[in-house]
């Protein structure tokens, strides 16, 4: 996907180490990208076209994404403000919990266009909604085309079950209702279900969605993906950063698509922003 790239931990010695680690991977993967590692020096980052943020502290098990937000919020101000010293022209994909009120305060702390920042949450959650499908219906994930919108919250996450299809058929002629809730249920503690089996955050699936969102930045391929940015009035919301499908190019997320949610699926969605809100409001109290 790149030229170079750049790890950069506080933890000494941990990036260089990683970076030498894939590095070494390079003749049996095929691939001659320049890993680099850093430990807390941002002059090596410098002139980076995507940054992501997954700095912080991981959910432990029993834990909610909105507990870290004290530790989080300092550490992610801290890491946005040396990214923009060091390339201003950086879009920042933000991936740190709780995930939809850090990507607002990056936003707010760095300045920059809001279409330069994006919250990774709902790729990663309709990609964890597809797998339940999948399952459920005995059928490959990637005949199903299936969203979750709203907030990257145990709760305040919204997959949008009404939209959902196997190919063109709408899966909800294909499963009961019962079956169609367990799955909505089992995606929202999608990644609770994680922590509680290993113990911290999960990484491959976080992992495999932000790869595929710097991609869609990367080549400009204009995906259609569920991200967290600043909303102004779309979905009747305002102030705030939340998950809706947008699309995803070269500029960061170009546009947002409307897809005209029912009534009880605009009052989630309102139910979820003011959720986020709250947390939100949390930032002023640090
Ligand atoms: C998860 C974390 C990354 O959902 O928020 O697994």
């Amino acid at each position: 996907l790149c030229e170079e790239l750049v790890l950069l931990d506080i933890k000494e010695g941990l990036a260089e180490g990683k970076a030498l680690d894939i590095t070494q991977t390079a003749a049996l993967l095929g691939f001659d990208t320049k890993i680099t590692g850093s430990t807390n020096d941002y002059s090596k980052t410098a002139g980076s076209s995507v940054v992501v943020i997954t700095s912080g502290i991981p959910r432990k098990p029993g834990m909610t994404r909105e507990e870290l937000i004290g530790t989080n919020a300092n550490i992610v101000k801290g890491v946005a403000q040396n990214i923009l010293q060091h390339s201003p022209d950086a879009i920042i994909v933000v991936i740190s919990n709780p995930m939809d009120t850090m990507t607002y305060l990056t936003l707010q702390a760095t300045g920059l266009p809001k279409n330069r920042i994006i919250g990774m949450g709902g790729i990663l959650d309709s990609a964890r909604f597809k797998c339940y499908l999948s399952l459920a219906l005995g059928c490959s994930p990637n005949d199903l085309n299936a969203t979750v919108i709203g907030g990257h919250g145990d709760t305040t996450m919204i997959p949008l079950i009404r939209y959902a299809t196997w190919n063109s058929t709408p899966v909800s002629s294909l499963l009961n209702e019962e079956q169609q809730k367990q799955i909505v249920a089992d995606t929202m503690v999608g990644g609770a279900t994680l922590t509680k089996l290993i113990g911290t955050s999960a990484w491959y699936a976080p992992g495999a969605a932000g790869a595929a969102l710097v991609e869609s930045l990367v080549r400009d391929q204009k995906r259609l993906f569920s991200c967290c940015v600043s909303l102004e009035g779309e979905y009747g919301q305002k102030d705030i950063c939340l998950g809706v499908p947008v699309v995803v190019g070269k500029n960061g997320w170009e546009r947002i698509v409307d897809y005209k949610l029912n009534d009880d699926e605009q009052a989630l969605f309102n139910k979820s922003a003011d959720a986020v809100r709250n947390m939100n409001d949390v930032l002023k109290t640090l």
